[in-house]
C-alpha cells in the first residue's frame, strides 16, 4: 500500500468501525475478498442480520512486520493496539460484555434515542474486541476528527445529530490540528481553491466540535499533552484518545490507558463517558512481547530507531533498554520529551505501536521493570549497523530525485516550545555564520498556537528574526499539507519527522543536515 494513501485509510477505517456494529450481527461472509477503501465506500447497505463483506477486513490490516531481512513476517495489525491473529467477525460477535443496570438503562433508551444508539455501537465494539466491561473515563478525551472532507460526511452527520440532541463530551476535549492553514501557508488563490473544494465539510466539523465541548482553534494540536495545551491526564486514568502519536505518547509517557481508537470512536466514547476495557487498557494488554536493546555507539536517531521498532513489532509492545542515559534521573521533562515524541510517533506510523516502555524512564517500566516482559519474549538489537540499514531503506520519492530541496517541514507531531526555540536558534545562528538573512527554502514550523504565543511572549526577538528568515509558524497538520493534490509533484520537501517521511514523499534528514539544507538550499555532498 502506498504510504500516501495510508493516512486517509486510517481515518476511513475509523469511520468504518463506527458503522460496523450497526451492521454486524450474525453470519459472516468473510471468505470474500477484501475490498479497497474505494470499493468499501461503494459497498451498498447490507440487510439487517448480514455481516457485510468488509467486516473481516476490519479485524486486521495489511500492515505487516518486517523481519531482520526486511521481508514481511506475516504479522497483522488491528490498529486498536491489540492484535487478534486470525480473528473472525462472527466469532468476535459471539462475545457478550457484562453491563451494569445503569448502562443497560441507557442502552434501553432511558436517556434518549441518540444515547441508546451510541451505547449500542459501543457495546458491540467492546464485544468484538473481547472486553468484559465498560469503564468510566477520566481526564479529557483527544479526538482525531479533524478532516472535513467529503468522505467523512456520514460520520460528521451522525455527530451533528448527537450535538443537536444536546449530547456533549463528559469533559472539554482537545482535537488534532486542522488539515490546512490559509493564513500562514496556503495563502494563495490556487491552494485556497483546492482546500475549499477538498474540505467542504470543515465548517460543519468545527461546528460539531464547538457543541460537543472542544475549546477554540488555538488549542488544536496532535501534541495535546504539552503544558501549553494541558491535556495530560494522571497516570492510570482510563481515557478514549484517538491520533496514533498522541495515544502512543499518552499510554507510554503519561501512563494513561487508552486504545488506539479510530476517528469518531473517540467522540462516541467521550459522549458516553465510557469505554470498553480491553487491549492497552488492561494490565495484561500492556505487557511487552519484545525486548528492544538500543546499542548505538552515540545518541541514536530517534526517528530512525522508532521506525525500526515499529517495522519490527508492528503493534506489539516493546520494552526498550539503553535510552535512560538521555533522560537525567529518568525524568521526562519539557526539554527532552521531544525525543520520545519523535521515537514514539515513528513506532506508531511505521508500525501500529500504541504503547512502549523505556527502562528506567516511562511510568510502567519504572514501576514494574522487566516484569513487563511476557514469558518467551523476543529480542531485537538496534546497533549502528541496524540503524544504518533502516536509514538506507528510506526511498527517495521525489519525482526529480537529484533536484534541490524546496521546503523544510519541522514538527510532526507538533513542535514543543523547547523545539521551537532550539530550531529558531540553530537556523538563525547558522544563517548569521553564513552571512545570510534568509533561509534558502521556506521552513514550516508546525505547532499549536498556544506554543507559538508563548514563544512570542518569551522570545519575541528570536521569533521575529525567524519570521524574517522565512520560518513560518503554522498550527496545521504537516502530513495533511503534504497530502494536498499535486504536492508531491511540485514540492521537494525535507523533514526531521519520521512520521511525515512515512506518509509522504518528503525526505528524512537528521537535524544537523537539515540546518545545512535550510541555509544553503542544497543537500550536502555525501549525505
Ligand atoms: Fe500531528 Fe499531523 Fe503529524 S496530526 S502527528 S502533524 S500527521
Amino acid at each position: 500500500m502506498k504510504r500516501q494513501t495510508f493516512f486517509k485509510m486510517l481515518l476511513m477505517a475509523g469511520g468504518a468501525i463506527l458503522l460496523l456494529p450497526q451492521r454486524l450481527s450474525a453470519k459472516s461472509s468473510n471468505k470474500k475478498p477484501k475490498l479497497t477503501p474505494k470499493q468499501l465506500a461503494r459497498t451498498p447497505a447490507t440487510k439487517p442480520g448480514e455481516v457485510p463483506n468488509f467486516a473481516s477486513g476490519m479485524l486486521d490490516s495489511d500492515m505487516s512486520g518486517l523481519g531482520p531481512d526486511g521481508k514481511p513476517t506475516g504479522q497483522r495489525a488491528t490498529f486498536t493496539g491489540t492484535s487478534k491473529a486470525n480473528a473472525k467477525a462472527e466469532e468476535a460477535m459471539a462475545h457478550k460484555m457484562k453491563l451494569t443496570p445503569e448502562e443497560q438503562a441507557i442502552l434501553d433508551g432511558r436517556d434518549g434515542e441518540e444515547k441508546a444508539k451510541l451505547m449500542k455501537i459501543l457495546v458491540q465494539f467492546g464485544n468484538i474486541f473481547g472486553a468484559e466491561q465498560l469503564v468510566d473515563l477520566g481526564g479529557a478525551p483527544h479526538s482525531n476528527m479533524f478532516i472535513g472532507a467529503g468522505y467523512m460526511a456520514s460520520m460528521i452527520k451522525m455527530l451533528d445529530q448527537c450535538a443537536r440532541a444536546g449530547l456533549k463530551s463528559y469533559a472539554p476535549y482537545t482535537v488534532n490540528p486542522r488539515p490546512y492553514d490559509v493564513y500562514n501557508v496556503q495563502n494563495n488563490p490556487k491552494d485556497m481553491t483546492l482546500i475549499y473544494e477538498g474540505y467542504p465539510l470543515q465548517k460543519e466539523l468545527d461546528y460539531v466540535h464547538v457543541r460537543l465541548g472542544a475549546p477554540d482553534l488555538n488549542y488544536r494540536t496532535c501534541a495535546c499533552y504539552l503544558d501549553e495545551v494541558g491535556n495530560a491526564p494522571e497516570p492510570g486514568t482510563y481515557v478514549a484518545w484517538a491520533e496514533s502519536s498522541a495515544v502512543n505518547y499518552g499510554n507510554s509517557v503519561l501512563g494513561i490507558r487508552t486504545n488506539r481508537n479510530g476517528a469518531g470512536m473517540d467522540l462516541l466514547q467521550a459522549m458516553l463517558g465510557k469505554a470498553p476495557k480491553f487491549g492497552l487498557m488492561t494490565d495484561e494488554g500492556r505487557q511487552a512481547k519484545w525486548l528492544v536493546e538500543i546499542k548505538t555507539s552515540k545518541e541514536p536517531d530517534w526517528g530512525v530507531i522508532g521506525t525500526a521498532i515499529g517495522r519490527k513489532v508492528v503493534e506489539d509492545i516493546p520494552y526498550i533498554t539503553g535510552l535512560d542515559q538521555y533522560f537525567e534521573g529518568g525524568k521526562v521533562t519539557p526539554d527532552n520529551l521531544h525525543l520520545l515524541k519523535a521515537m514514539g510517533s515513528a513506532t506508531a506510523s511505521s508500525g501500529a505501536v500504541g504503547l512502549y516502555h523505556v527502562e528506567g524512564v516511562t511510568p510502567d517500566a519504572k514501576k514494574l521493570g522487566r516484569k513487563l516482559l511476557v514469558e518467551g519474549y523476543k529480542t531485537y538489537i538496534i546497533d549502528d549497523e541496524e540503524q544504518k540499514r533502516i536509514v538506507d531503506s528510506f526511498p527517495n520519492l521525489w519525482p526529480e530525485e537529484d533536484g534541490d530541496p524546496t521546503a523544510a517541514f519541522i514538527g510532526c507531531p507538533h513542535n514543543t516550545y523547547h523545539e521551537v526555540i532550539k530550531w529558531g536558534k540553530m537556523v538563525t545562528e547558522a544563517l548569521d555564520k553564513a552571512g545570510k538573512k534568509e533561509a534558502a527554502i521556506p521552513v514550516y514550523m508546525f505547532m499549536p498556537n498556544k506554543v507559538r504565543d508563548r514563544a512570542i511572549k518569551e522570545y519575541g526577538e528570536l521569533i521575529s528574526r525567524m519570521k524574517r528568515a522565512g520560518m513560518h509558524a503554522t498550527n496545521m497538520c504537516s502530513v495533511s499539507y503534504a497530502g494536498m493534490k499535486g504536492f508531491s509533484e511540485r514540492v521537494r520537501g525535507v523533514t526531521n519527522s519520521a512520521k511525515t517521511r512515512n506518509y509522504s514523499s518528503i525526505r528524512y534528514f537528521p537535524d544537523e543536515i537539515l540546518v545545512k539544507i535550510i541555509v544553503t538550499g542544497k543537500i550536502p555532498q555525501g549525505t
